[in-house]
């Protein structure tokens, strides 16, 4: 049976972290969910709630890790039940874990659909670059849409490029991988977003992320920032619990959780700035009156690369970045889930190989992705507005990942001692994290908590 792997370095954990919160939810989604609601002001919610519900969870979650060195099922397993008020029964909290652990499998097996849609964009711009003959390609969801079997397709090939590096464990597997990657992906990136601001539509652009106007907000804002916060920085996952896991003792969390934080919200306004520049070039989002959907990355985006000069080039660039991001989040989810099931089966003294782990959820998580990939082809068939993965995406990250993120953060703040919270908080080298302790305990006790019901509520109010 293999031993528990660890990071070999610290600036591999960072590049771990970093590259599984970076990906389609930055460069996707948030474009997205900010023009549906209203750009600027949606910006502000989005960034105050990163750093008051998402980066205490984050904390809370590579504290929960390190201190059982296990995945979220069994960390959460471990926790002390808590008393139900009034009675004389205890509340254990592992379906908290177990639950977390569901929502990544099944997160992953939409984002592998997603994730292949970017190859065949890449690879369809790899081929306009390359032969003249298809120069007058024209971008289209139509043909991916329309065949649920080139969706699984796309998807397998994807899912197999996660096994491949996952079988190999953590130090030469994901910490080496997504290290090597995530370098190409900030080179190619700040040469799009310099490219994207030198359109004459970026002044406007510039206003609509940077200028709020509160009255775009609309009640389901508030969820939809949390959903979004939580999703982009791979909290409620469990993904930060099993990374947390992976930390030597001497590893100092509380900035660690603070520099992925900062890194992944700067990447995600670094996002906007290069897909608003060209969305609102090729006249997608009406400032005002803006809604766009997930195919503004995948139709109206391509479509304009290709009308500028050189736009073969610029399309691949895009979407080589964006399957970097991709392939980096992705690592991250199915490390999770190939590391929980390890931990699950060492309990149960099953004798299996990291391998027979690797291959067997991977196939499942395959056969998971066909209900995706296969009722958009039906959503498209009935002509329903909104599409299959639009709604799937919306019930899993704006409803249930903020229930999740609930339950963790009460799970954190009443099923771990005091002293083993303090303990794996305070770093004694960084003098601060003393002064800071009370803060983040407060804040992953009521705050979050307080946040997290009050916006579901909101939500609820807002669709009835
Ligand atoms: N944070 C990733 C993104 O923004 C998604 C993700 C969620 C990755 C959970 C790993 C775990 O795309």
């Amino acid at each position: 049976m293999e031993k528990r792997g660890y990071w070999k370095t610290r600036l591999g954990f960072y590049l771990a972290a970093i590259g599984s919160a970076v990906g389609l939810g930055n460069l996707w989604r948030f474009p997205y969910i900010l023009s549906e609601n209203g750009g600027g002001a949606f910006v502000v919610l989005y960034l105050l709630f990163a750093l008051t519900v998402g980066l205490p969870l984050l904390v809370g979650e590579l504290i929960l890790g390190r201190t059982f060195r296990q995945g979220v099922v069994l960390s959460t397993e471990s926790l002390q039940p808590i008393p139900i008020f009034g009675t004389r029964r205890w509340l254990s909290l592992k379906w908290v874990g177990r639950l977390s652990f569901l929502l990544s499998v099944v997160v992953l097996s939409y984002y592998a659909v997603i994730s292949g849609w970017v190859l065949h964009f890449m690879t369809q711009f790899f081929f306009a670059l390359f032969s003249p003959m298809t120069t007058s390609f024209d971008p289209s969801l139509d043909p991916l849409l329309t065949s649920g079997w080139m969706q699984m397709l796309l998807a397998s090939v994807h899912i197999l490029v996660t096994l491949v590096v996952v079988l190999k464990g953590v130090q030469d597997g994901i910490e080496r991988w997504v290290g090597a990657m995530m370098p190409v992906f900030a080179v190619l990136l700040v040469s799009l977003v310099i490219k994207s601001l030198s359109l004459p539509s970026s002044g406007e652009a510039l206003r609509f992320l940077f200028y709020p106007n509160f009255s775009q907000l609309s009640l389901s804002s508030f969820s939809h920032a949390i959903g979004h916060v939580l999703f982009t920085l791979s909290v409620g996952f469990g993904t930060m619990v099993t990374f947390g896991s992976y930390l030597k003792d001497s590893d100092a969390i509380a900035s660690s959780g603070f520099r992925v934080t900062i890194v992944d919200t700067f990447l995600s306004l670094t996002a906007g700035l290069l897909i608003f520049p060209i969305a609102l070039g090729a006249g997608s989002v009406e400032l005002g009156a803006t809604r766009t959907d997930p195919g503004l990355l995948f139709e109206t985006l391509p479509r304009f690369l290709m009308s500028l000069p050189g736009g073969a080039f610029f399309g691949l660039a895009f979407f080589v970045c964006l399957y970097l991001s991709a392939l980096g989040a992705s690592l991250g989810l199915m490390e999770v889930i190939v590391s929980n099931a390890l931990d699950w089966s060492k309990k149960k003294k099953w004798k299996v190989q990291r391998m027979e782990v690797v291959w067997t959820l991977g196939g499942l998580i395959l056969l998971l992705s066909a209900i995706p990939a296969f009722s958009s082809v039906i959503f498209r068939a009935s002509k329903n507005s909104k599409g299959f993965l639009e709604w799937l995406d919306a019930i899993l990250i704006n409803g249930c990942l903020p229930l999740v993120g609930l339950g963790l953060s009460l799970a954190i703040s009443h099923g771990l001692s005091e002293m083993e919270k303090k303990r794996q908080f305070i770093d004694e080298n960084k003098i601060e994290t003393q002064a800071l302790f009370p803060y983040w305990r407060w804040a992953l006790k009521y705050f979050v908590p307080l946040v997290i019901i009050i916006s579901l509520i909101l939500q609820i109010l807002n669709s009835i």
